[in-house]
């Protein structure tokens, strides 16, 4: 069955493609990290997914844990069919965000979670799934990255490192997925009103420059991106490979 793997499930991104991917006719995976408090949404998205008459296997787990990622690897080899999974969606948002210097600079610890979850995991769970089988010819890999890969925002260093890896992590599975027949590409989202968003010291000015700046005029939702990422998994866009694709209306080539 068609199904497409999304870590970071929940909230954003991840949320609003596990939506849009289940009315397109795809069975969701979906992996989060949310404590009791959270757990209302998680139960929103699985509700919509089985609404849309889709399965929904929801893990609440550390994405970044290697002995969580094969207790979920295990569940889906026993699961799941080869080649059943077409897409795999990286939308972890889980950093620290702090300046290098000054008073409470970023440490090295928060530094390196920071590039693990949101940089260099996309790595493991790609050689995971191909070498389950799991994704083979055909598949995709998505990975979603921000303007803040290339430009400066305060307290963002650690996640602009972490994109800078994940970046090349997408190249690099690109060109070795590649020969299979896998494709792998970043998408950089506009800035987007989602809880990591939130998250960022002074977001509100990040918001004020990206409405002024943005040629539509708004913000981006989760709604543009999720809708991409369904077009993106069409046999249509197969020879799309190794790219950061920008979806959000313009606004990071805008002055
Ligand atoms: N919001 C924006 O403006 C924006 C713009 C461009 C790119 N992005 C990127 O999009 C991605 C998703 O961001 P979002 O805004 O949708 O965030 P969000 O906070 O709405 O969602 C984050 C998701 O990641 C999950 N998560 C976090 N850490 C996890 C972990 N260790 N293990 C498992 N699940 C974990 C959460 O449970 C949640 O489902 C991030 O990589 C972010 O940098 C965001």
């Amino acid at each position: 069955m068609a199904t497409i793997v999304v870590l970071g499930a929940s909230s954003g991104f991840g949320a609003a493609a596990a939506r849009a991917f289940s009315r397109a006719g795809y069975d969701i995976v979906g992996v989060h990290l949310d404590r009791r408090s959270t757990q209302a949404q998680v139960d929103a998205v699985v509700a919509d997914v089985e609404a849309a008459g889709r399965r929904a296997r929801f893990f609440n787990v550390n994405a970044a844990d290697d002995e969580a990622r094969a207790g979920v690897m295990a569940a889906l080899v026993a699961e799941f069919a080869a080649g059943d999974v077409t897409g795999l969606l990286h939308s972890l948002a889980f950093g620290t965000l702090a300046p290098f210097v000054g008073d409470r600079p970023v440490s090295r610890k928060q530094m390196e979670m920071t590039l693990d979850v949101m940089g260099s995991s996309l790595v493991y769970w790609a050689q995971d799934l191909v070498r389950a089988g799991l994704l083979g010819r055909g598949g995709r890999i998505w990975a979603m990255t921000s303007s803040g890969s290339h430009m400066v925002w305060p307290g963002y260093g650690p996640v602009s490192a972490a994109k800078a890896v994940l970046e090349a992590a997408c190249r690099q599975l690109a060109v070795e997925l590649g020969p299979r027949g896998i494709t792998t590409n970043a998408i950089l989202a506009g800035v987007t009103d989602t809880p990591a968003l939130r998250k960022i010291p002074g977001s509100d000015v990040l918001v004020q420059k990206a409405l002024a700046r943005n040629p539509g005029g708004r913000l981006t939702t989760p709604d543009d991106v999720a809708g991409f990422l369904v077009l993106l998994a069409q046999p249509g866009a197969a020879w799309v490979n190794g790219n950061v694709i920008r979806v959000d209306g313009g606004e990071d080539i805008s002055g």
